[in-house]
Parts: C-alpha cells; sequence; structure tokens
C-alpha cells in the first residue's frame, strides 16, 4: 500500500505532468475550455488571499455589495463591485452577479429564481439531445435537484437548430414560466427574436444560457441575447470567455416583473446554494472582461472564421461535417459525424493518442443511450484561435487530424507533428502577458 508521503510525491508529479502535456504539448480541441491569458493568470496568482475569504450576504438592484455577515470586507467589497460592474459594461446591462462559481451555478440561481418569480414550474428548453446542458434537463439539475417541469422546443434536426414555429406552439399551449435558450453543442444562433413574442403573450421569462458563447457575444459576432429579448443571460466564465473558471448572471432591472426576478435569483445565489463564493478569481474575471472589450470582437471574429475554414476542408477531404449547406457554423465549434471512420470513440482515442485532445459527442440522431460510443466529435476553436492559428494553420492541422483519421499515418508518428507544431504556438494572444503590460496599454489610450 502506497504511504501518505508517496501519494504525494505522486501528486505533484502528476499535476507537473499535466501541465506539460496539456499546456505544452497538445492541441486543445475542447469546446468547452477556454485560455486564459498571462495576464488573467498573473491576477490569479496575485489574489491568493483573496481566494480564502468569504463575503455572505445580500447584493442590491445593481449588483454590488448591500450587506456582508463577515468583517474585514473593505476591500474584497470594492473588488465585488468592480468585476461586477466591468461585466456588466462589457455586456451593456444594469445587473450582475458575479458570486457564481460555475456555469450550472448560474443555471441553478437562474432557474431556481425565475420559477420563484414566475406563475408556474413549467420551463421550456431545448431536448438534451439536440444540444442543450444536463443542467436544463430533467434527468439533471432543472429536473431532479429543482423539480422543474420540462416541455421540449421542437428541434429540426436538418436545421441544426430550435423550429421556430412549432415551437410557437409549444409555448402557446404550456403556457410556462420559463423559456430558456442557449446549448453546449451549439452551431448556430437560436431563434431567440422569433420566439421572444410569443414568451411575451404566455408571460413567460426569458432565459439564455450563453456558456459557450459568451466571448463570441462580447466580440459581437453572434447573436446578442439581450437586444434579441433575453430578461437573463447565465454564463460560465471560462469557455470563449477566456476567463478563470467561474460563472455570472445578468440583466436588466428596467420594470418591477424583472426587480422581482432579480431580486429571486439573487434570493437562489444568497441564502440558497452559495456560501463561499471563490472571491479569488474575481480580479482575473475583470481582467479577461478588459480583453474582451479591448481585443474580444478581432478575437471572437477569427474563432467563427477558423472553425468555418476547418468545416470546409475537413468536408472537402471526405469528414462528414454537419450542416455544410449552412456554412457549417456560426459559432467556435463544428459537429463531425464520424461514424465512416469507425464512431465517435474510435476517433476521439486515436486524435488524443496523437496529442490532439478533441470531444466525443452524441448527434440528435443518436440513440442516447450510446454515450459511450456516439457518432460525432465536437470540435472547438477558441484555444487555438487564441493561440495565433490563422486560415492557414488550421488547414495544416486538420491534414494532421485527416492523417489520424483515415488512418494514413499512426497516432504516434503524427503526434511528433503536433508537439512541433504546438511549439510554433507558444504565446496566447488578443491579451495581456502581463498586468504591468494592460495596465501601460490602458493609460496610451
Ligand atoms: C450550455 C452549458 N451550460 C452550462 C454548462 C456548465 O458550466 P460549468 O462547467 O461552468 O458548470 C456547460 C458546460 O459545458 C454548458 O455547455
Amino acid at each position: 500500500m502506497e504511504t501518505f508521503t508517496d501519494l504525494v510525491l505522486k501528486l505533484i508529479e502528476a499535476t507537473r505532468n499535466h501541465e506539460y502535456y496539456r499546456d505544452v504539448e497538445c492541441i486543445n480541441m475542447i469546446a468547452s475550455e477556454g485560455l486564459k491569458s498571462p495576464a488573467v493568470k498573473q491576477m490569479q496568482s496575485l489574489a491568493s488571499d483573496l481566494e480564502g475569504r468569504y463575503a455572505e450576504g445580500e447584493n442590491d438592484l445593481e449588483g454590488h455589495v448591500k450587506v456582508r455577515y463577515y468583517q474585514g470586507q473593505k476591500y474584497m467589497t470594492q473588488v465585488e463591485n468592480y468585476a461586477t460592474d466591468l461585466m456588466k459594461g462589457l455586456f451593456k446591462c444594469n445587473w450582475a452577479d458575479v458570486r457564481i462559481v460555475s456555469g450550472t451555478h448560474a443555471n441553478l440561481a437562474t432557474f431556481k429564481g425565475l420559477s420563484l418569480a414566475a406563475k408556474n414550474r413549467k420551463m421550456v428548453v431545448t431536448p438534451l439531445s439536440c444540444g442543450a446542458h444536463i443542467s436544463h434537463d430533467y434527468t439533471g439539475l432543472a429536473g431532479n435537484v429543482l423539480g422543474l417541469e420540462n416541455i421540449n422546443h421542437v428541434y429540426d434536426i436538418n436545421e441544426f437548430n430550435i423550429d421556430p414555429d412549432r415551437s410557437a406552439d409549444v409555448i402557446r399551449a404550456a403556457k410556462p414560466g420559463i423559456v430558456t435558450f442557449g446549448g453546449s453543442l451549439f452551431l448556430f444562433p437560436h431563434p431567440l427574436k422569433e420566439l421572444k413574442e410569443v414568451c411575451n403573450e404566455v408571460g413567460a421569462y426569458v432565459a439564455y444560457d450563453a456558456s459557450h458563447v459568451l466571448g463570441l457575444i462580447a466580440g459581437g459576432v453572434f447573436q446578442d441575447p439581450f437586444k434579441e429579448g433575453a430578461d437573463i443571460i447565465s454564463s460560465s466564465t471560462h469557455k470563449t470567455f477566456p476567463g478563470p473558471q467561474g460563472g455570472v448572471i445578468m440583466g436588466n432591472f428596467d420594470s418591477s416583473r424583472m426587480e422581482r426576478a432579480i431580486k429571486k435569483i439573487q434570493f437562489a445565489v444568497f441564502p440558497l446554494s452559495a456560501s463561499s463564493t471563490h472571491l479569488g478569481r474575481l480580479p482575473a474575471l475583470g481582467i479577461a472582461a478588459l480583453e474582451m472589450k479591448l481585443f474580444g470582437a478581432e478575437l471572437a471574429k477569427q474563432i467563427v472564421k477558423n472553425a468555418q475554414t476547418a468545416g470546409q476542408y475537413l468536408y472537402e477531404n471526405g469528414v462528414k461535417v454537419l450542416c455544410e449547406k449552412k456554412g457549417f457554423t456560426r459559432s467556435h465549434q463544428i459537429a463531425v459525424d464520424i461514424r465512416s471512420f469507425g464512431g465517435g470513440n474510435k476517433v476521439a482515442q486515436a486524435l488524443e493518442d496523437a496529442n490532439i485532445i478533441i470531444n466525443k459527442n452524441l448527434l440528435p440522431y443518436d440513440d442516447q443511450g450510446s454515450k459511450s460510443d456516439p457518432s460525432g466529435l465536437r470540435i472547438g476553436f477558441q484555444d487555438v484561435t487564441r493561440r495565433g492559428f490563422r486560415e492557414s494553420d488550421i488547414k495544416h492541422l486538420c491534414d494532421l487530424m485527416l492523417d489520424v483519421i483515415k488512418g494514413k499515418r499512426k497516432p504516434s508518428e503524427v503526434k511528433t507533428d503536433v508537439i512541433a507544431l504546438k511549439k510554433e504556438f507558444n504565446t496566447v494572444k488578443y491579451g495581456f502577458q502581463n498586468i504591468e503590460e494592460a495596465l501601460s496599454y490602458i493609460k496610451k489610450i
């Protein structure tokens, strides 16, 4: 049996190995993972005391600290208020809550709060099989934890999107308290503006889970949920938005209806679902917001361009990338049906053996029980884009992937090329290398 000290030594070694393997030697194409800049990481390390503190209490309707139940808060309160205001400024809304520790927590507080404010506990969601996150579903948080009654949007597999007309009929018939949009397998903007009117008609709150696309929204290349009629945005802060792992909820306090919703969501945050709010991430969140304000448009545009380039290139080279007629994607991800090359499990493993990290994914038409061997792959381009990949680099990366997918070369041979390619892209662009650089940039503008 291993001794306690053996375990500690192994723990340290595994951590070092992981950092080297995934940060230096692998190319990351997991669509749900972001890439922080050195300045964001530096800010995280500067906040190590903050990371251990508590700030339980209530916030006001601007999202600012109102009451705290612990002493020693004077700077912590400032940090939380500044991070809140930076997120409000970036997303042009007048209320935000940054006490949220993850996207799932954001959904927990949003769905709980809205269900308390709404007239009933019915929630219309995208089917899990068509890209919703498990937290939206009756088998996950929404049903099993919160006891909400789920009713599905009608999904059009050919369009890879919610069917606006038939979903309008569902909403009209069900008269739910909440209608949600957004998802995990999320290629095209959801028909929020098309369905806003019917949501109003039945008096439903509209919630938009922006976890995957928050950075694209900040960059102005994806639908703007607030402009299209969302009441609340819930989100992770670490996918296309390249901040520290955490979450945020945002909205607009502009009516008694929204006042009621925001107050209920705040109640669902504290005291219902948060005690320590992981304050150490907040300074880094603020720096990520600054980077997205300055460089987000350019970054987001290139992410989508790279995803579309890969879609076209893989398709032309015999891989069934979905939604060819629609230009493959308008987000950071593409979806691939990889059955003719052995299925999601086999191909994702072969790519991992070549140090290209991708996730296998159920496609809407799969038997939803076959999670261990789905038909598909979901491929994300936010990490490689932030490392500086442009269209020609993406094609080169696709060639390496094609070698593995088609079995032209052994993954172990391709791995050597992947490590070499990664070495060429070992800096993070569209952001700051350190806090001093951020400060001098701000002073100049
Ligand atoms: C749409 C969506 N919402 C919520 C989450 C959960 O976010 P987190 O992992 O931050 O809890 C995810 C995770 O990938 C997601 O895809």
